[in-house]
């Protein structure tokens, strides 16, 4: 299925936007057999720098550079299209000339409402990837598997369609979450419904008892259910039939722990086929895993250390595994370099001047693409005490003195910290 190489006929490629996305969309359309022939970006600090080894200038000296140019815009929409909109109005470019150009529509929604699924542990189709726990699956947002693809996904699009209805008029039956979500929002989204995250996070156990994990699939085996109605390949098989996946879709692999599942050579055969984000605590070292960093689908690796010492590893993932972790992470890095490692903070458990000097040399050793910043999500977005701000200070101040890309998952805290964290 994966992306149909892209002939430009020789054209130079301006990738517009050298921000976070920008990885993304490089390794994406590499495999594509498209490079850029440079950056470009609105802001005029990373004029004259390079990003990702490529020449980031001003759109205006990049069309000068490149006549003949094609384009890709790298940010993700709404943002992405509002660039599209603004450059297509100026007259600079042509729709023809985006690479990754697709007609949108201005409505409330969101990145779940526009192309997520997960083929969930509790036998249910879900739509919303921020209630994955079983307790706070949202009624409205799922549907229940009924043992055959074709009838549940059905009753699941209808569903969204619903949802969206619901959200975008005057009935709220079905949009009550949504419409107190901080992640819907009036913009610009795809016209194209098709999935563009499929998750298999059908269970299948977990070496470690991190703390703050409310991941049910972790005590999971895969259910019967799944096993015989539904496997990843039949499930892929139905929705690539009937054309239901964006040509750029991702497959997130990260149902328990994927290094003592079951059924992971089956699903990664599937996988081999996609880009993928994987998650994995890193505690098992995959040959599977460094293929597809290696071949390039593995678009991220993402793996939460959430500590700098061995000791408060022990006590944050149940289990004192941090040497091995480390060493797996170095060994995955010799393949690719899509690795980012996470950091969930919490409260007077990791928020020491040790852990994050320790994670810090981690990331140095291991020569990481990104360190991520997250928080308990459990804890909903309460705000958070002062030394554990103080400490996502010293690791985001830290990262930057030793070049390493860093990125808040702000939409995890509240408004006064995220405001505050924006400063750091
Ligand atoms: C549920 S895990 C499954 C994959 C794999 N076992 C792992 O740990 O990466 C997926 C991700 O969810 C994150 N996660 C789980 N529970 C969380 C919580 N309560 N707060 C923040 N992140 C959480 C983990 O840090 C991990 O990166
Ligand atoms: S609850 Fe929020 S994230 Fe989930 S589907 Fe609704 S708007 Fe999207
Ligand atoms: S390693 Fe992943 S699945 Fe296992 S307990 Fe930790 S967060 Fe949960």
């Amino acid at each position: 299925m994966i992306v149909n190489q892209i002939d430009t006929k020789g054209r130079p490629v301006i990738f517009y936007g050298a921000g976070h996305e920008a990885f993304f969309e490089v390794a994406k359309y590499h495999k594509k057999g498209v490079a850029p022939a440079c950056f470009c970006d609105r802001d005029a600090a990373k004029w004259g720098t390079k990003f990702l080894g490529f020449d980031c200038i001003s759109l205006e000296q990049a069309v000068k550079q490149y006549p003949d140019f094609l384009m890709v815009v790298t940010p993700r929409y709404p943002l992405r299209f509002h660039i599209m909109e603004d450059l297509l109005e100026r007259g600079l470019v042509t729709k023809d000339q985006i690479l990754n150009y697709e007609p949108w529509t201005k409505r409330k929604s969101c990145h779940d409402l526009c192309g997520y699924i997960d083929f969930h542990y509790s036998k249910r189709l879900l739509m919303c990837c921020s209630c994955d726990s079983t307790e706070t699956i949202y009624k409205s947002h799922c549907v229940g598997f009924n043992g055959s693809i074709a009838d549940s996904l059905d009753a699941f699009f209808t569903r969204r369609e619903g949802v969206l209805s619901d959200l975008n008029g005057e009935a709220q039956e079905l949009a009550q979450y949504c419409s107190n979500c901080r992640w819907a929002v009036e913009d610009y989204w795809p016209v194209d419904q098709r999935f563009r995250r499929i998750a298999y996070s059908v269970g299948g156990g977990c070496q470690f008892n991190c703390v703050y994990c409310g991941s049910v699939a972790r005590h999971t085996m895969i259910s019967e259910t799944w096993e015989k109605s539904a496997t990843f390949p039949e499930v892929m098989e139905y929705l690539e039939q009937n054309n239901l996946i964006h040509p750029d879709a991702i497959i997130e692999i990260g149902t328990g722990e994927i290094c003592v599942n079951p059924r992971q050579n089956e699903i990664f055969d599937v996988a081999d086929n996609y880009f993928t984000f994987l998650f994995t605590n890193a505690g098992i070292y995959s040959e599977r895993i460094a293929a597809q960093i290696k071949n390039g689908n593995a678009l991220q690796l993402l793996v939460s250390v959430d500590a700098g010492t061995e000791e408060t590893f022990r006590k944050v993932k149940g289990t004192p595994a941090f040497k091995n972790v480390r060493e797996n992470l170095k060994k995955y890095r010799r393949f690719g370099n899509s690795i980012y490692i996470k950091y969930v903070f919490l409260p007077g458990i990791n928020d020491t001047d040790e852990d994050v000097d320790g994670f810090i040399a981690l990331a140095k050793e291991v020569d990481v693409r990104e360190i991520t910043i997250s928080r308990n999500f459990e804890d909903g977005f309460a705000a958070l005490p002062k030394q554990t701000l103080n400490m996502i200070q010293r690791m985001i101040v830290s990262a930057r003195e030793n070049r390493i890309p860093v990125t808040p998952f702000f939409s995890l805290f509240s408004k006064e910290d995220a405001l505050l964290i924006s400063t750091f």
